[in-house]
């Protein structure tokens, strides 16, 4: 396979934009080296320059990038088009237009809008895929496939409603079958035909959970197949290209464990506000989605997008402070990444994007600060090549679930709405990212193994699936730490409540079970109290838990349920179960953790460094990626003299880390 032997360095590259400026793309080549650019992503919106009328296809202009890129080094993640259609497509068949939530047919216009159903849709992509393939795949510098982007969204038009109707058949053979797991006993919502479901919409039906879940399962299914698709077109003329699809943060509308299976690297597109307030919590959940990611398929990943200063999306768009760019790349690498690219390499003279961030500006120049931040990246890659090989090691897992997280979406509970699932996974996970304790994600299907962790954590499993409740009792049986929360084990995968104790299967593993889960209001708060007379509070959701016999270690401190345990341990086979009953803020979170780690050894990426909050240590095999987001210059201690792979030197001891600053050590021998 063509995969990096080096850590690749560029970005989004759209030339199309440029044809009639020769000159312009010539000097692209020039600065590009002085960049240290040693990759692009060619060509992911250029279909209707690449077929500009149906069925003429127009390579030259492509050939001549892709022969100067070469020439200069410079390796293609060469894109296949399906991400936006050309205007003669959607005029010519309608179909391939998306009905939105009201089942309205949208008209020609934006991108990532297209009916991953219709046949046409599908044949016209495969067309030009394989055009593309065989013109192209027999180069030796194109890296990888970059299929579409940033696949997402629904659509409801008659034919996905027709599909997911097939879908639904496949799944369930009767109707009789469907309306038992649908509890469409409920208002009267028996289906007696199959030509009655349609898509879960405000017009009609939304609020029937396990349908909104088949939903979700059934849209995460088309795009599989529609990835699946454009991958055999590209690998049926070289199937030694790799694949990838850029994946987005916190994105809900697929399951990103199921899609991976679909490609051979996962990459995405990172675009955090750096500088806004906070940065400790943005690089916490920044850690977590380049973690996720890597746990996907196991395997490091790519950074395929991010931006060298602002983006143009949000309503206020900060230029990234000196040395963020620098930081926020090298943290990918930290985390697996293998890449740091960039949207995108120049700034277009129009169109929406104009204004975005890129490595050269308007001004053409390479004496910008931007333009110098990435220069840097690019020489300080190019200075890590035996971090490359080096592998991320966890001893953590915490289980994070797509199909958990559409459950919750849609359960009218103890709070509406998401009742915030990411972020009580970003809570569990930033207590151990600020010790330097490396995490995997893991979901609930049936492959998943806990085998060879020590902690496995669980937060907030509504649903139980995939006997995942048999895994969990296993692992603590064995010897393992099982952490779970309030609202676990309630539904299982078609969104029926068990019937009996929750959290489901468990009670005897935690010595408890769960009663009733109450909400707080957002200016309200419980405490979590402790006997040493520390008090923790607690916000959101609190459940009560009946019939304890694990351990108390912490009980709520007020209200009519003061006094009742709200964090217990129960020793179980070998192994020890934790639940907690409240949900912390990151700071009790932090002390919360500690308790619960204090038996446990777990290797810390900052074990012998001293320095103050604000500044996190990432472990990558024997290289130590020590952050600082404190946004001040900070002392360090080291512990002992290391060696500095950005600096290129030797550090003694104490050292002062800039704000933003970054250092990549490793023990000396
Ligand atoms: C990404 C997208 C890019 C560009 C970028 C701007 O989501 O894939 O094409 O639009 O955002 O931030
Ligand atoms: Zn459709």
């Amino acid at each position: 396979m063509n995969y990096p032997n080096v850590f690749l360095h560029g970005g989004d590259y759209n030339p199309d934009q440029w044809l009639d400026y020769p000159e312009v793309l010539l000097e692209d080549i020039r600065l590009m080296k002085l960049a240290g650019i040693n990759a692009v992503s060619l060509g992911i919106f250029a279909w209707a320059r690449l077929e500009p009328e149906e069925g003429r296809y127009d390579f030259e202009w492509m050939d001549e990038i892709v022969e100067r890129l070469t020439e200069n080094g410079i390796g293609i993640v060469l894109a296949t088009p399906s991400a936006a259609r050309p205007a003669w497509l959607a005029q010519r068949y309608p179909e391939v237009l998306r009905c939105n939530e009201r089942f309205e047919r949208m008209h020609y216009g934006e991108r990532h809008n297209h009916c991953l159903t219709s046949p046409v849709y599908r044949e016209k992509v495969r067309q030009i895929d394989t055009a593309l393939a065989r013109r192209y795949a027999g180069h030796k510098d194109i890296l990888m496939w970059h299929i579409g982007n940033e696949f997402g969204g629904d659509c409801r038009c008659p034919l996905c409603a027709e599909a997911f109707r097939e879908w639904l058949r496949n799944k369930y053979g009767t109707l009789e079958e469907l309306n038992r797991r649908w509890w469409t006993g409920f208002w009267s919502q028996r289906y007696t035909d199959w030509s009655q479901i349609e898509p879960p919409s405000p017009m009609g039906e939304v609020s029937n959970p396990s349908m909104w879940l088949d939903w979700r399962r059934f849209e995460t299914c088309q795009c599989a197949s529609f990835v699946r698709m454009e991958r055999e077109a590209v690998q049926a003329v070289n199937a030694d290209i790799p694949v990838t699809i850029n994946l987005m943060e916190r994105f809900r509308d697929y399951d990103y464990f199921t899609l991976a299976k679909e490609i051979d690297v996962v990459s995405w597109d990172s675009y955090p506000t750096w500088g806004s307030g906070d940065d400790m919590a943005l690089a916490a959940n920044v850690a977590m989605q380049h973690d996720l990611m890597r746990s996907f398929k196991r395997k490091p990943f790519l950074l395929m997008e991010s931006t060298p200063s602002l983006v143009n999306w949000k309503p206020h768009n900060k230029l990234k402070r000196p040395g963020m760019h620098l930081l926020s790349s090298l943290q990918a690498v930290a985390h697996g990444s293998q890449s740091v690219m960039m949207f995108q390499w120049r700034k277009g003279r129009g169109g929406s994007e104009a204004f975005h961030g890129a490595v050269v500006s308007h001004d053409g120049r390479s004496d910008t600060r931007v333009f110098r931040d990435v220069a840097e990246v690019g020489q300080v890659l190019a200075g890590l090549q035996p971090v490359l090989d080096a592998r991320n090691q966890a001893g953590v897992c915490i289980l994070f679930d797509y199909e958990n997280l559409w459950a919750l979406e849609r359960v009218q509970a103890a709070q509406l709405g998401n009742m915030r699932y990411i972020d009580t996974v970003l809570l569990f996970y930033r207590s151990l990212w600020e010790q330097g304790i490396a995490v995997d994600f893991a979901d609930m299907s049936e492959e998943t193994s806990l085998e060879g962790y020590k902690v496995v954590i669980a937060p907030m499993l509504f649903m139980f699936r995939g006997g995942i409740e048999e895994k969990m009792r296993r692992f603590t049986e064995k010897g393992g730490v099982l952490v779970t929360t309030f609202f676990s084990g309630i539904v299982d995968a078609d969104h029926l409540t068990y019937l009996g104790d929750a959290p489901h299967g468990l009670t005897d593993v935690l010595g408890l079970r769960a009663e009733e889960i109450d909400a707080l209001y957002p200016e309200e708060f419980n405490t979590l109290a402790f006997e040493d007379g520390r008090n923790l509070p607690l916000e959101e959701l609190c459940e009560l838990p009946r019939d304890v016999t694990a351990e108390v270690m912490g009980v709520y401190g007020s209200d009519f349920y003061a006094g009742m345990p709200a964090l217990t341990r129960n020793r179980f086979g070998r192994g020890t179960a934790w639940y907690l009953a409240g949900k912390p803020d990151p700071y009790g979170m932090k002390i919360v953790m500690d308790i619960i780690l204090a038996e446990v050894k777990l290797p810390k990426a900052d074990a012998e460094i001293d320095h103050q909050e604000g500044i996190v240590a990432t472990a990558r095999g024997e290289y130590i990626f020590l952050q600082n987001y404190s946004g001040e210059a900070q002392k360090v201690n080291l512990g002992r003299p290391m060696f500095d792979l950005i600096g290129q030197r030797r550090i003694e001891d104490g050292w002062m880390l800039p704000a933003n600053g970054i250092m990549i050590l490793k023990e000396e021998r």
